[in-house]
């Protein structure tokens, strides 16, 4: 397996959960390039940490992360949480990550399989693989927003359909897509190196499953939206990301939501529920339904042609 060669800052902070979403956000908009969250126990698929949860995000090497994080905190008026900082080479991260990251069911019908694991890959009968290498790319797998997501995947989609998946991480979803049936996918995100990422996991999944996935990944965001076709017979819209990011994007949601076969929101933290309810009401053309998980939620809906 070749790695990338980059140097970067890893910001590591022990936060309550009921924070971490505020705590995501700030970093993100600050110019994180990736974050993930430890919400296992060190090694473990099952025994979900209860109380605090483990914040990474990743910067450049030319970010002044030592200065910013303290700032960050305070600003946020979190100045007590214990954080850590050190530059990471990718290579050797992805070598630790291997350590702990093992095959694991990602929703009833899914199982989410790293290449290191190919010996557990069978996690019960009937289950499709995704394999996965996820990087420092969000979408391990490890997320309920991700694991929701799946789930209307495995239910939603069609023979005929074509997916459109903004913000696509890892590629986990549109690869998840392909594996149920899709015709195809496309997905886009902000980053570059969840773009790679995405990429070598689709040429993963053909090596492994030994056949094409017509699936393809590039750098952009909503404004991207008016480059494809969406239509409302075969078009289903995927975005798992942040309420703040959906609001700042309303006119292009607006116009994928109108103009697909079925849509799913995720990344909404339960705590919106209100808020984000109100606001999709002034873009969505009908009624739509939310589900809950560890509390996040997505927002989904199948229109009527
Ligand atoms: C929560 S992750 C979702 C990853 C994966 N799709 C999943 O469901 O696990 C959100 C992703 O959206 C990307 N992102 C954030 N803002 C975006 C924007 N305006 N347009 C496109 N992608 C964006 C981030 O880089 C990140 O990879």
């Amino acid at each position: 397996m070749s790695y990338i060669t980059a140097v970067f800052w890893q910001i590591e902070i022990n936060a309550p959960k009921e924070h971490a979403a505020e705590i995501e956000e700030f970093f993100l908009k600050s110019g994180a390039q990736s974050t993930f969250e430890l919400l296992y126990e060190e090694g473990r698929t099952s025994n979900l940490i209860e109380d605090n949860t483990q914040l990474f995000f990743f910067f450049a090497e030319n970010f002044p992360a030592r200065a910013f994080a303290p700032m960050a905190l305070a600003t946020l008026g979190f100045a007590d949480l214990e954080f850590k900082i050190s530059q990471v080479q990718y290579a050797d991260y992805l070598k630790e990550f291997e350590k702990s990251f093992r095959a694991f069911a990602l929703t009833q019908k899914t199982a989410l399989v790293p290449p290191w694991d190919a010996e557990n890959a069978d996690i019960g009968p009937g289950f499709k693989k995704l394999w996965l290498v996820p990087g420092m790319a969000f979408g391990t797998g490890k997320h309920a927003t991700t694991q929701l997501m799946v789930e209307f995947i495995e239910k939603t989609i069609r023979p005929s359909d074509t997916v459109i998946d903004i913000g696509s991480g890892s590629g986990i979803l549109a690869i998840a897509a392909m594996l149920w049936g899709a015709a195809s996918a496309w997905g886009v995100d902000v980053e570059t190196l969840a773009v790679e990422s995405a990429a070598a996991n689709k040429t993963l999944n053909e090596e492994r499953h030994g056949a094409a996935f017509a699936c393809e990944f590039a750098v952009g965001d909503f404004s991207t939206l008016h480059e494809r076709t969406i239509d409302r017979a075969n078009t289903v819209f995927l975005a798992n990301i942040l309420p703040n990011i959906f609001e700042a994007n309303a006119a292009d949601l607006k116009f994928a939501l109108a103009n697909c076969r079925a849509w799913a929101l995720s990344g909404i933290p339960s705590a919106q529920e209100e808020s984000f309810t109100a606001f999709l009401k002034t873009i969505a053309p009908g009624s739509f339904e939310i589900r809950t998980k560890e509390d996040w939620q997505i927002y989904f809906c199948q229109n009527s042609l």
